[in-house]
């Protein structure tokens, strides 16, 4: 079975290096208006974008990603959960209130990463490539500081897309035994067999990959993938600071 939106998501691959061709603002506006389509939670679109245009600010954000390329290829936006035009629109203290709590909290991120999945599909669909730069959260803080967030509204991802200079490895994913269950849910222990499997694609991929070449197996690279926790850690403190998440008496 197959048509244009499986063949596109089935392509899917990250692009971390772009070429110097420009991303029109009609091909941006197509890319984010279209991406717009996607759910949102009780049709609060709880999500909005910045485009980083300032050289200075793309270079912090680089600092921050860990990613040199982020200051200089391509066009960078930052997605935002955002409930501060819900709480405009809403004005009364007690939906203010409800804006403020882990319900909304929680959609706003969902909106913003729904928005964000939807953005890549487009982009890809239209020979563009791009990457969700979830490692603006290693500094929260100075994000906000830097684009003047307000109350309400977090960074939830970096999104840097742009004509891809290379083609990247296409990662293979989990199968349907580790993933889809019937009726209740399958501890990992039970589907040892397509646990297994995976680790033999990742051999090979990892083998065939053009960069980096590696011998790793699942278990590694979770355990390996961990550290960004600890990077984190402030991040219920700032999205307290930002109203979000107050402390609720049972
Ligand atoms: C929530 C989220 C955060 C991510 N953050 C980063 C990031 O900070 N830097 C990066 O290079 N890639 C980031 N990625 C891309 C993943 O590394 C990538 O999707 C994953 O390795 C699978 O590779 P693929 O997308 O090429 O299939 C992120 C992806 C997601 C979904």
């Amino acid at each position: 079975m197959s048509n244009s939106v499986i063949e596109t998501l089935n392509a899917h691959r990250t692009h971390r290096n772009f070429t110097d061709q420009p991303v029109s603002d009609a091909t941006l506006a197509t890319i984010i208006t279209t991406a717009q389509q996607a759910p949102t939670s009780q049709y609060l679109q709880a999500y909005s974008l910045v485009e980083i245009t300032d050289q200075k600010v793309r270079q912090q954000l680089a600092t921050i990603t860990t990613k040199p390329t982020v200051a200089t290829q391509g066009r960078l936006m930052v997605v935002l959960a955002d409930q501060n035009r819900n709480a405009y629109l809403s004005a009364t203290p007690t939906a203010k209130r409800a804006l403020t709590e882990l319900d909304r909290f929680m959609a706003s991120v969902e909106d913003a990463t729904l928005f964000t999945e939807a953005m890549v599909m487009v982009t890809e669909s239209l020979g563009l490539g791009s990457v969700v730069l979830g490692s603006i959260n290693n500094d929260t803080q100075a994000v906000i500081e830097l684009l003047d967030l307000p109350p309400l509204t977090l960074p939830v991802f970096g999104f840097q897309l742009g004509y891809p200079a290379t083609q990247p490895e296409r990662k293979p994913r989990l199968g349907l035994d580790a993933i889809l269950f019937k009726d209740h849910y399958a501890q990992p222990v039970s589907y040892q067999a397509a646990l297994t499997a995976f680790d033999q694609q990742l051999h090979a991929y990892y083998q065939q990959r053009s960069s980096h070449a590696r011998d790793e197996q699942l278990s590694q690279l979770t355990r390996e993938a961990l550290g960004s926790a600890a990077k984190r850690r402030d991040f219920l403190k700032v999205a307290r600071q930002q109203g979000f998440l107050p402390e609720i008496d049972a």
